[in-house]
């Protein structure tokens, strides 16, 4: 199986890379333009396996990304390539739309035509969405499902949007075989430390002022990312395509909370008996910042029965290990 990943230089892209190279039929062509966020250190090992290839391309780049799919003649497209930080889009949002909106209509262009051309039995355009796409709920809401409208807020939800409706109409006008997933909060290993957890430990380790937007109340479900592309690899194989896909995990939690059961895994984590919500601060909150992102996962579940959710203790202590393990070397990138 010929599989592309764009994005595959960022935080799941790499989780998503490494759980494919363990299947044996799997051949991996990595598209990603490298950001300053990407993480594209944690694939070296890979150069010299002769079923990973990467190339460094921007989705809006027409006739590279063309040359190049039409060479690779993939099975699958997973894409994930995508400008990510709900903070920078407020600042910067025409990027969003460059690489969102431009970068997933290039590639549906080209993965139309290339799919008209040669008409692969079971070729997927399978599309990274986001639960932020449904916009934010009140506490006694009922998680969003599959057929929930969008109310998109931030730039960066509203971007992805906009690609959802791309490959929507690409599947409706053209037949294009594709599949959206809408995803709820990723974390594990790999996530540049711009994110909260992340920014969490390294602050915390760092001995400086944990940041919390606002009064930390804000509600988010969290996924460990080896959960998610699982489910991603599965649909792959069993995923309807024309379908719409939540996947979440409904451990949901507010940041300030989130915030505090990290500090403790981490203090027993290092065993240094050090209170780090002391550090804690809060602060000026985000734009618009989102109350509740939930959502409904029955529909995943109903047809992929074989993926184990991580528990958030024991996911947020896999990820805390693997941020001390490696802290000296991204402490260092991000103070480059
Ligand atoms: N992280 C989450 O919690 C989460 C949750 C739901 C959905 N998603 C979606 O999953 C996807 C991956 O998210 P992530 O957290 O790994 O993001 P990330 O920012 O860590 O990685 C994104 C990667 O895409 C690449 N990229 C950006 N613009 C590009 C372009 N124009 N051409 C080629 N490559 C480009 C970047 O270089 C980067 O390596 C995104 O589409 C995001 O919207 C993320």
């Amino acid at each position: 199986m010929n599989i592309i990943v764009t994005g595959g230089s960022g935080f799941i892209g790499i989780n998503l890379i490494k759980y494919l190279i363990n299947i044996k039929s799997c051949k991996i062509l990595n598209i990603d333009k490298l950001t300053s966020t990407s993480m594209n250190y944690w694939l070296k090992n890979l150069e010299k396996n002769k079923r990973y290839k990467f190339k460094r391309i921007d989705l809006i780049n027409y006739k590279k990304l063309n040359e190049t799919i039409y060479k690779f003649k993939p099975d699958i497209i997973f894409n994930l390539a995508a400008e990510s930080h709900v903070d920078t889009s407020i600042s910067n949002p025409q990027i969003f739309i460059k690489s969102n909106i431009e970068g997933t209509f290039n590639i549906l262009e080209i993965a139309n035509s290339y799919y008209q051309k040669f008409k692969k039995k079971n070729f997927k355009f399978i599309h990274i969405s986001t639960d932020e796409v449904y916009g934010s709920l009140d506490i006694k809401d009922k998680p969003k499902d599959e057929n929930s409208a969008y109310m998109p807020n931030s730039p960066y939800s509203a971007s992805k949007a906009s690609s959802d409706y791309l490959v929507r109409a690409w599947n409706r006008t053209y037949n294009l075989p594709t599949i959206i997933t809408h995803c709820s909060n990723n974390y594990g290993p790999y996530q540049y430390p711009e994110k909260l957890i992340p920014v969490i430990i390294l602050k915390a380790i760092s001995n400086k002022k944990i940041p919390i937007y606002g009064n930390g109340k804000n509600i988010r479900e969290w996924v460990y990312v080896e959960d998610h592309v699982k489910y991603l690899y599965y649909l792959a194989i069993k995923g309807k395509t024309g379908e719409v896909y939540n996947i979440g995990s409904n451990y949901e939690i507010d940041n300030l909370n989130l915030c505090k059961r990290i500090c403790l895994v981490l203090k027993k984590a290092n065993k240094k008996n050090i209170d780090y919500t002391k550090q804690i601060q809060f602060v000026k909150d985000r734009k618009g910042h989102d109350f509740r992102y939930a959502i409904n996962s029955n529909k995943i579940k109903k047809i992929i029965k074989n993926v184990k959710k991580t528990p958030l203790n024991l996911g947020l202590q896999k990820t805390i290990k693997w941020y001390l393990d490696n802290s000296e070397w991204l402490i260092k990138k991000i103070t480059k």
